[in-house]
C-alpha cells in the first residue's frame, strides 16, 4: 500500500499525459458501466429483506472436524464435504446457519482459523458452539482423558468468543450451551448455569433454541451417564428443567455422526448427521437439516451431501 501510494507520488505531475474531452467522455462512460455493474453484483449477492412475522430458515450443521494434517483419504474428504455444505446452505437462502461444535479434529489456533476460512462463504449468518473435539471431553468418572480444561476453552473462547450466549436474530433466540463443561466443575461451568437460569427463568417471548454439541440423552430421559455420546443425568434433568420453564422449542445438537430426534414434553430434541464422516451401518450419510421455525412450530428436512471423491479416486 504504501509502495505505491509513494510511486503515485513521486511521479511529476507535468508527466501525466493530457486528457483530451473525448478521453473524458471514455472515462465517465467506463465510469458508469463499473457502477452498474458493481450495483448488479450487490443485487445479486445481498438476500431480499426479510420480512418480519416470514418463517426462519436455518442450517443446521455439525462435526466439521476440520484439520491440516489429513492422513487417510477418508479424512481428506471432510473439505470436500464442507464446501459442498456451504455451497448448499447458500443455495438454500437461509437466514442463519448453526454449527454444533466439533469445528476442528484437535482445537488447535490454526485448525480454528483454518475452519474460519472455510466458512466464510456462508452468506448468513453463522453461530457457534464448541464440541468434544474442539475443548475436549466431559469428565467421567474414573478417568480424565482428553478431558475438557481450562487451557482449551480458553483457546477456543479466544478464537470465538464466550462459549456460552444468548442471540435475538432473524426472529429467534438462539442460546449458545457448552455441552462439554457441564459436570467440569471449571469456574465457567459455574457462570454458565448462573446464565442458563437468567435467560430461561420465564416462558420465551421469541421461539427460542438451544445450540449443543451432546444431545441430552439417546434413548431415554432417564439412562445413566458413563457413556460418551450423551450428557450426565444430572445435569441433563437440571437443563431439561430449565428448557421446560423457558419453554424452548428445540435442542440442537450434534456429535452422534448420525441423525436421532427424540421429545421431551413440547421441546425438539433434533441431532443432526455430520457434515464430515456419518456412522451409521453400512450407509453413512453426511449432511445437515434445514429447519423451519413458524411461530412454536419446527420443521425439519435432512438434506444429504452428495457423493465427493478426491482428484483421480475413482471410488
Ligand atoms: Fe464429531
Amino acid at each position: 500500500m504504501n509502495v505505491r501510494f509513494r510511486n503515485l507520488a513521486g511521479r511529476a505531475p507535468h508527466a501525466l499525459p493530457s486528457a483530451s474531452p473525448l478521453d473524458a467522455l471514455r472515462a465517465f462512460a467506463l465510469l458508469l458501466v463499473g457502477a452498474a455493474a458493481l450495483l448488479l453484483a450487490a443485487c445479486r449477492t445481498a438476500p431480499p429483506p426479510r420480512a418480519a412475522d416470514a418463517p426462519t430458515r436455518i442450517a443446521l450443521i455439525s462435526d466439521m472436524h476440520v484439520m491440516l494434517d489429513p492422513t487417510n483419504n477418508q479424512q481428506r474428504l471432510y473439505p470436500l464435504r464442507l464446501a459442498k455444505t456451504v455451497e448448499a446452505v447458500n443455495a438454500a437462502n437461509v437466514d442463519l446457519v448453526l454449527a454444533a461444535g466439533d469445528l476442528t479434529e484437535y482445537g488447535t489456533d490454526e485448525a480454528f482459523a483454518e475452519f474460519r476460512r472455510r466458512v466464510r462463504g456462508l452468506t448468513a449468518p453463522l453461530l457457534l458452539t464448541p464440541g468434544n473435539h474442539d475443548i475436549g471431553n466431559k469428565i467421567l468418572r474414573g478417568g480424565k482423558k482428553d478431558a475438557v480444561n481450562f487451557g482449551r476453552l480458553r483457546r477456543y473462547e479466544l478464537n470465538f468468543g464466550r462459549s456460552y450466549y444468548a442471540r435475538e436474530i432473524a426472529g429467534v433466540r438462539v442460546i449458545g450451551v457448552n455441552s462439554c463443561i457441564m459436570g467440569s466443575r471449571l469456574p465457567r461451568e459455574r457462570q454458565m448455569w448462573k446464565f442458563l437460569e437468567d435467560q430461561l427463568a420465564e416462558p420465551a417471548k421469541t421461539p427460542t433454541l438451544l445450540l449443543m454439541h451432546h444431545p441430552p440423552f439417546l434413548k431415554s430421559i432417564d439412562e445413566p451417564g458413563g457413556d460418551y455420546f450423551n450428557i450426565e443425568p444430572y445435569p441433563r434433568a437440571r437443563l431439561l428443567g430449565l428448557a421446560r420453564q423457558g419453554e424452548v422449542l428445540a435442542i440442537l445438537s450434534g456429535h452422534l455422526h448420525r441423525g436421532l430426534t427424540n421429545r421431551v414434553q413440547d421441546t425438539l430434541l433434533l441431532t443432526t448427521p455430520p457434515v464430515s464422516f456419518g456412522l451409521q451401518g453400512r450407509k453413512p450419510l453426511e449432511g445437515w437439516m434445514l429447519l423451519t421455525v413458524a411461530g412454536t412450530n419446527v420443521s425439519w428436512q435432512f438434506q444429504p451431501l452428495p457423493k465427493v471423491t478426491l482428484p483421480g479416486q475413482t471410488e
